[in-house]
């Protein structure tokens, strides 16, 4: 009995050292766990994310609300499994307040059940699947969905006289979230859908499918690529001398990133998409953020660079209103209805969905001083998530 005693004393002892130098670490320490692909199909994602956020430290210091702000990254080369053996490391011996980044869906919807049970809140800063913000309490979006745009350039081809489509998406939610939001948009204008192909997300050739849109003689073909692969599909497109053809590339804006644009030569020209950002935006906060990312990087910054750069933004701005407080409940109720200028243009996070709020714009593509940009000609304000709606 009395060893027994002992024994509970002693464990009682050891509970309690071993937590109290860890809640002080906690008071002084905000940690937050990026989790984005810096490797493999998706890497440009996760390099344009980690390069805005390092850009937005050095730009407003480490520390934020008395808190020294740590970032703990992680590559889960957009594998979900690994983002969630990732996150549940993170959470459970990191002890991280917040995760952030998610490069595509499946990795946002992986880490989803943790950041419910954690009570932990989950920044997704590039994955654009309309259903992500619905899977846990604690997910707020700086990013985009697919819908967002792809509703309204289905919308705009039909009043600018593309009667017949041809389609290539990638085969994954984003993918189909985009096809669906722009069918329902352009057929009820009238439009005709004449080929519809879905190419896998991982390593795909082109090709083929690009042989198949020729075929079908498309005033335009819609196109929907994660952020990364732009590059190679203009590359086949215009090998396949699709730009030729006269058969133009319109889409969600994904295709054009302006992380890959300026090396897609030409074939690039004239291609309309609707999107959240464009590097030409001509705004004074976007000029400077431009010239300091590219000062820093030696490179544009590119459409998840911006939800990089406003991701961490939130965070910090959360804490700012939270009074430094990390309590995951805290930041997530300090985070609804925040309002802010980004360098995309003026964006909110809707209080309801926990989703973007943001202006939509159609661009073109022109050479601008030598380089091609997605010169902004048309703007749709304060655009919410169509995709929320339709449940
Ligand atoms: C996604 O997986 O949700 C995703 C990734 C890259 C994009 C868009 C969507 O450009």
């Amino acid at each position: 009995m009395f060893i027994r005693r002992q024994l509970l004393l002693v464990a009682g002892a050891l509970a309690v050292a071993a937590t109290v130098p860890h809640a002080r670490a906690q008071e002084e320490t905000v940690k937050i766990g990026l989790i984005v692909p810096m490797t493999g199909g998706q890497a440009s994602t996760g390099r344009q994310i980690d390069n805005a956020i390092k850009l937005y430290m050095q730009q407003k210091g480490d520390t934020v609300a008395g808190k020294k702000i740590e970032i703990i990254l992680r590559d889960d080369a957009a594998v979900p499994d690994n983002t969630k053996r990732m996150a549940q490391e993170l959470i459970v011996n990191e002890k991280v307040n917040v995760i952030a980044g998610f490069g595509v869906t499946p990795a946002a919807l992986a880490a989803a059940p943790l950041a419910t049970q954690a009570k932990v809140p989950e920044i997704v800063m590039a994955a654009g699947t309309s259903i992500i913000t619905e899977r846990s309490p604690y997910i707020v979006r700086t990013s985009f969905t697919l819908a967002q745009s792809s509703t309204i350039i289905g919308d705009w081809a039909v009043k600018n006289g593309i009667k017949k489509v041809a389609t290539l998406t990638s085969d994954y939610a984003p993918g189909n979230d985009a096809l669906a939001s722009f069918k329902e948009h352009f057929v009820a204008g009238g439009g005709e859908i004449v080929e519809e192909v879905k190419v896998p997300l991982a390593n795909p050739d082109f090709a083929p499918f690009l042989q198949r849109m020729k075929d079908s003689k498309p005033d335009a073909m819609f196109v929907f690529v994660p952020a990364g692969q732009g590059g190679n599909f203009m590359k086949q497109y215009a090998e396949r001398g699709l730009d030729k053809s006269g058969i133009k590339v319109i889409g969600p804006g994904d295709v054009m990133d302006d992380d890959l644009l300026n090396n897609m030569g030409d074939a690039a020209l004239g291609a309309v998409t609707a999107h959240l950002y464009s590097a030409a935006h001509p705004s004074q906060i976007n000029k400077e953020f431009v010239a300091a990312y590219k000062k820093a990087f030696n490179n544009r910054p590119g459409f998840m660079a911006v939800g990089g750069y406003d991701g961490i933004h939130l965070i910090y701005e959360a804490l700012k209103k939270t009074g430094g407080d990390a309590t995951g409940d805290k930041l997530i109720a300090a985070m609804k209805g925040m309002k802010w200028e980004s360098p995309r243009g003026p964006i909110s996070i809707d209080p309801e969905t926990r989703d973007i709020v943001q202006n939509i714009y159609i661009r073109k593509v022109e050479k601008v001083d030598g380089e091609l940009y997605n010169v902004e000609f048309a703007t749709f304000e304060a655009v919410k998530d169509p995709g929320k709606t339709k449940k």
